[in-house]
This record gives structure tokens, sequence and C-alpha cells, in this order.
């Protein structure tokens, strides 16, 4: 890596963590992470989820479909854990390359959770089972129990979930998902070696302030929800630490302005766009820009076991203004208006030359 004042060249970077849709959305934001990302390990709360090795590889086709053009992009394909999916099904898929990981949802924890695992008792032989064969389990962690506070979910299902969990599958590789408490770095950096956990730009830049500036801000809603700064504080401390377990997922998930704007809105922070710079930002603020490719680009295929990439990306020190909103589309969709994470601001660092 080449750190000069004003020129960065990265190996180019995956995303751990990002929800791509389908249909219309799917290729309306789908060009903005194959852009940068060269792999990207996609979530299956799709209506109906991902729950067979068919489901994923079709929806591999429509991904590949969506981003043509984009060359060299490979979706990694997950699993949607529901209290009956068929452990065999997931060995299958896993063994023949369908399906890279498999993903926890507890059961109405969030944006399409309906089907999510309702209690960890029933799923037992499936964690076996992939605990045999290696396969990675990503975990949604937050209690779905309505007494618990919202700001509390994560620390709490450490506790009562997460921690029970590892002490009775100890050879489970387990990534803790867009972690958002300094308990979970906490957590994660005492834990043993098969645990992980990757961290979105949007909990490295935001508190919990940032959905109440000046009136309420859908656009600064997701889940699990920004908490207090000083855990903010806590986040960006462990990314830019350089410790191999904490690695970059964006977790953008876009929603049509409608559906972020209306009585009930979705949760979700649609940060593709402009999510590497965000993260550059963030690590040149704790002055750690040296730190950033590891981060972005080495822990994470580390932690999974596969190749590093060996293309380069350039980042380059010119102001970005971010859209207030920005109309995406297919070649024959109607564009859709989202708006981006951090609108109107202006990011440091831009993305120079395409990737190599
Ligand atoms: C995600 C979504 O919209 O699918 N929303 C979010 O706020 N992150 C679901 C999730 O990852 O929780
Ligand atoms: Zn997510």
């Amino acid at each position: 890596m080449a750190a000069l004042p004003d020129r960065l060249v990265i190996r180019r970077p995956d995303d751990w963590h990002v929800h791509l849709r389908d249909g219309a959305m799917l290729r309306a934001v789908a060009p903005s992470t194959a852009r940068v990302f060269r792999r990207a390990i996609v979530m299956p709360n799709l209506l109906p989820p991902i729950t067979t090795a068919a489901a994923a590889e079709a929806y591999r086709e429509r991904i590949l479909f969506a981003v043509s053009g984009s060359n060299g992009f490979e979706p990694l394909m997950t699993a949607y854990l529901t209290d009956t999916i068929d452990p065999g099904e997931l060995e299958r898929g896993f063994s023949e390359g369908v399906f890279t990981a498999a993903k926890l949802y507890p059961a109405r924890a969030t944006t399409n959770a309906e089907a999510g695992v309702s209690d960890l008792a029933r799923i037992a032989p499936v964690l076996e089972t992939m605990e045999r064969i290696g396969m990675p389990l990503l975990i949604h962690g937050e209690v779905t129990d309505p007494e618990v506070d919202v700001f509390d979910r994560e620390a709490v299902f450490i506790e009562r979930q997460l921690e029970p969990l590892l002490e009775r599958h100890q050879g489970l590789k387990v990534v803790f998902e867009h972690i958002t408490t300094a308990e979970a770095v906490a957590f994660v950096e005492e834990g043993p070696p098969t645990l992980a956990a990757t961290i979105t730009p949007h909990h490295l830049q935001i508190n919990r302030n940032a959905m109440f500036r000046g009136g309420f801000r859908p656009d600064a809603y997701c889940l699990p929800v920004a908490k207090r700064e000083l855990h903010r504080i806590a986040l960006r401390g462990a990314a830019t630490s350089g410790q191999p377990r904490f690695f970059l997922g964006t977790d953008s998930a876009p929603h049509s302005r409608e559906a972020k704007e209306s009585a009930c809105g979705c949760a979700g922070i649609f940060n593709a766009p402009h999510a590497l710079e965000s993260y550059a930002q963030v690590f040149e603020q704790e002055g750690a820009l040296e730190r950033l490719e590891n981060f972005a680009s080495v822990f994470g295929p580390r932690f999974y076991g596969l190749p590093l990439n060996e293309t380069t990306i350039e980042l380059v020190r010119q102001p970005l203004e971010v859209p207030h909103q920005l109309e995406l589309g297919g070649q024959s969709d109607r564009l859709l208006p989202l708006v981006p994470f951090q609108a109107g601001e202006i990011l440091p660092w831009r993305i120079g030359a395409a990737p190599a």
C-alpha cells in the first residue's frame, strides 16, 4: 500500500454484508456496490427469503445480470435460517459453492425477519452441521423481547444468546454483524478466534442524535439503531485498531423514499454509493489511513478463508459532494429516487481511476 498525502492505492475491497434487494431495486443499487467491491456477502432477506440453493443460484444470476459491465464482481450468497430449514440443504449448498455462509435473523428483529429463527434451540442440528463443515454463521445480534429497550437489544443479545451459543459451538465460525456498542467491541476483542465482527460506515459516522437533528430524520434510522456517542467512539477505535477481528461490512440497506418517509418507516441506510469514501474519511480522522486496507480488503477474506483480491483501487483526496438524492435504475426501469447516506455532505476522498 502506498500512503501519500493525496493518493492512496489499496487492494480492492470486499463488502462482507450488503442488501442488494431484487427486481428494479436490485438493478438500481447493485452497480454501486460492484463499482468498488470485488465480492460481497449478499443478505438473503428477500420476500420470500432465500432458503434453498436453487433460490440462491437464481438470485445470483439476477445479480450478475444487474451488474453486467462491472466485470469480475462476485456475489457471495447466504442462506436465511428459519426454524425449519433443512441442514442437508445447507450442507449441499455449501459444498457445491452456492452458499458461502448462513444468516441468523432472530424472528421479527428487522426488515423481512418474520420468517427468522424463533428459538436457537430449534436450529441446534443446523448449527452442528455448520460447525462440522466450516460454514460461517452471520448473526443479526439483537434480542426481540419487547420489554428490552431498543438501545439495549444488542448488549442483551450478547449475554442471553451469543455467549451461550459460542459456548455450545466452539468450532463454529461466527460473524457478529454490524456491531453498534462498546459491549460488542469488548466481547469480540475478548472472544475466541472463531468470532469476528463487521462494522458499517454509518455506525462509525453517526450517533443516535442524527435521527433527531432539527426534526425526525428517517434516513438515519437503521437496525441495529445507532447508539450514544461513547459507542461510536468505541467502534471507531475497533475499526481502526488493526485487529483482524473487525472488518468492513456496509449493511447498505436501500428502501424507497416512500418506504423510509412514512408513518412506519423502514429501517435501513443506503450507503453503497460512497461507502468506501466514508470509511476513508473515518480512518483519516482517526489518523489510521494506513490501516484502511487491512480493514477493507484483508481481514474479511482471511476470516472467511478466501483468497485476497489481486487488483487495486485508488482513492484520491478530492472533495466529493454527496447528492441529496440519487435517481437510479436499470436500462428499461423507471428511475428510483433514493437518499444516500451523508446526503449533502462533502467527503474528502473519492475513488480515482476505475479499479484495475
Ligand atoms: C436491513 C434491511 O433493510 O434489510 N435494515 C437495516 O436497517 N440494516 C436489515 C438488517 O440488516 O437489519
Ligand atoms: Zn443488514
